[in-house]
C-alpha cells in the first residue's frame, strides 16, 4: 500500500464532516463500539457551521490513490488552550492500520506543540495491547478509565425494604438553577461534570434527543435532592441511558441513589427499550458498586492517557498550523 497523506487541517468543512462520519460509522460496525465520541462529533459539527480557525485542530490521513479518509484526529480545547484532549480512529487493526495511527497521533503532537503545547488527554475506546504501547511509547502515562456498563430492561422488581420514590418530569425553565445547585454539589471536583452551568444546560435542551419526561427529579424536604436524567439512543440495538444521574451529598446513603436509577431505568422500560446504558468512572466506587448490584454489567470501557507537549521551537518561515 503507498503511505498515505497525513494532513493538519485548523478549518472543518461539511465534505470533512461526511468523510469523518463515513470512516466513524464504518469503524463503529466493524468494533461494535462508538469510534468517536458524541461529544467529539459534536464538536466536529459545530466546526463545519463555524467555520472559525481558531476553534478546529485535527489530523487526516488519506488513502492514495482515492483519498478516502482512513485515519482521523481531533484535538479539542473547550476554551482552554492549555489543557486539550484528543481522540482518534483509524480504519485498521492490522499493522498498516496501525502505522496509520501512528502517523495520525504523531502529526497530531506536533501539531499541539507548533501551537504553544499543551496538557493532552488522548481517549481511547477499548484500548488494546497495542493502543497502550503506542500511548506509552510517547511518553502519555494513564489517567483513568470510563467504562460503560449495561443492562437488560424491565429491571427485577424492587427486593422488600428497597426504597421506592415517586419522581416527576424536569420542568424546562423552572429547575435549572436548582437541578445546577445539586449537581454540581454532587459532582464537585468531577473534570467534566462538576462545574456546568445554564448554558451548558441549556444546550442539552435544544439536542433533539432531549426529552423533559426522561430527566426524572426527586424534590424531598422542598428541595431538588436528585435526578435521572435518561437518553434514548436510536442505535441498533436501541439503548436507554441513564445521562447524568446525582443526589445532592445532604441525601447520600439513603437508599435514593438506587431508587433514582431505578426510577430512570422503568421510565425508559416504558417507552419499549430492553437495553439500560450507562458510563460511569472507573474509580466512582460507589456509582459502579451501585449499577453491578441492579444488574449492570461492563460492555466496554475507554481508557484516558494524559502527557504534557512542550511548545516546539518556532522556525523561521515556518507558520504554526
Ligand atoms: C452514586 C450516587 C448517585 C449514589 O447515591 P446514594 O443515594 O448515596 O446511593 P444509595 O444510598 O442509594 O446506595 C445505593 C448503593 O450504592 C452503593 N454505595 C453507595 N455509597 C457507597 C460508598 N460510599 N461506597 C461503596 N458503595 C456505595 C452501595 O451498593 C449502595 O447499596 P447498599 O446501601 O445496599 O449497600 C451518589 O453517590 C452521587 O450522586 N454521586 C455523585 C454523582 C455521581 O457519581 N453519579 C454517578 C455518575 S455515573
Amino acid at each position: 500500500m503507498d503511505e498515505p497523506v497525513v494532513e493538519v487541517l485548523t478549518v472543518a468543512t461539511p465534505s470533512l464532516v461526511d468523510s469523518v462520519e463515513a470512516l466513524v460509522g464504518q469503524v463503529t460496525r466493524t468494533r461494535d463500539v462508538a469510534a468517536l465520541s458524541d461529544g467529539r462529533r459534536r464538536a466536529l459539527h459545530a466546526a463545519a457551521a463555524s467555520r472559525r480557525p481558531e476553534a478546529f485542530l485535527a489530523v487526516v490521513a488519506l488513502d492514495r490513490p482515492h483519498g478516502t479518509v482512513i485515519g482521523y484526529a481531533q484535538v479539542d480545547g473547550e476554551g482552554d488552550p492549555s489543557a486539550v484532549s484528543m481522540e482518534s480512529v483509524s480504519s485498521g487493526d492490522d499493522a498498516a492500520g496501525r502505522a496509520v495511527a501512528d502517523q495520525v497521533l504523531d502529526t497530531a503532537l506536533a501539531a499541539v506543540a507548533a501551537s504553544g503545547g499543551a496538557q493532552v488527554r488522548l481517549w481511547v475506546t477499548t484500548p488494546s495491547d497495542a493502543d497502550d504501547e503506542r500511548a506509552l511509547r510517547r511518553g502519555f502515562t494513564v489517567e483513568r478509565e470510563l467504562l460503560q456498563l449495561r443492562c437488560p430492561l424491565p429491571l427485577a422488581p424492587a427486593t422488600v425494604g428497597e426504597v421506592v420514590v415517586t419522581t416527576r418530569p424536569f420542568a424546562v425553565g423552572r429547575d435549572e438553577e436548582a437541578w445546577l445547585a445539586t449537581n454540581n454539589r454532587a459532582f464537585a471536583g468531577h473534570p467534566e461534570q462538576g462545574a456546568w452551568d445554564l448554558s451548558t444546560i441549556r444546550s442539552r435542551e435544544a439536542e433533539p434527543w432531549f426529552d423533559p419526561d426522561g430527566f426524572r427529579v426527586l424534590e424531598l424536604d422542598g428541595r431538588l435532592a436528585g435526578s435521572c436524567w435518561t437518553k434514548r439512543h436510536a442505535a441498533t440495538p436501541p439503548l436507554g441511558e441513564i445521562y447524568v444521574i446525582s443526589v445532592d451529598p445532604d441525601f447520600h446513603g439513603r437508599g435514593l441513589g438506587r431508587a433514582l436509577t431505578r426510577a430512570g431505568l422503568d421510565w425508559l422500560a416504558a417507552t419499549g427499550l430492553d437495553t439500560g446504558m450507562l458510563y460511569v468512572d472507573g474509580a466512582n466506587t460507589p456509582a459502579v458498586t451501585l449499577y453491578r448490584s441492579m444488574g449492570f454489567t461492563e460492555h466496554h470501557r475507554d481508557r484516558a492517557y494524559t502527557t504534557t507537549v512542550s511548545a516546539a521551537p518556532v522556525l523561521p518561515g515556518v507558520p504554526a498550523p
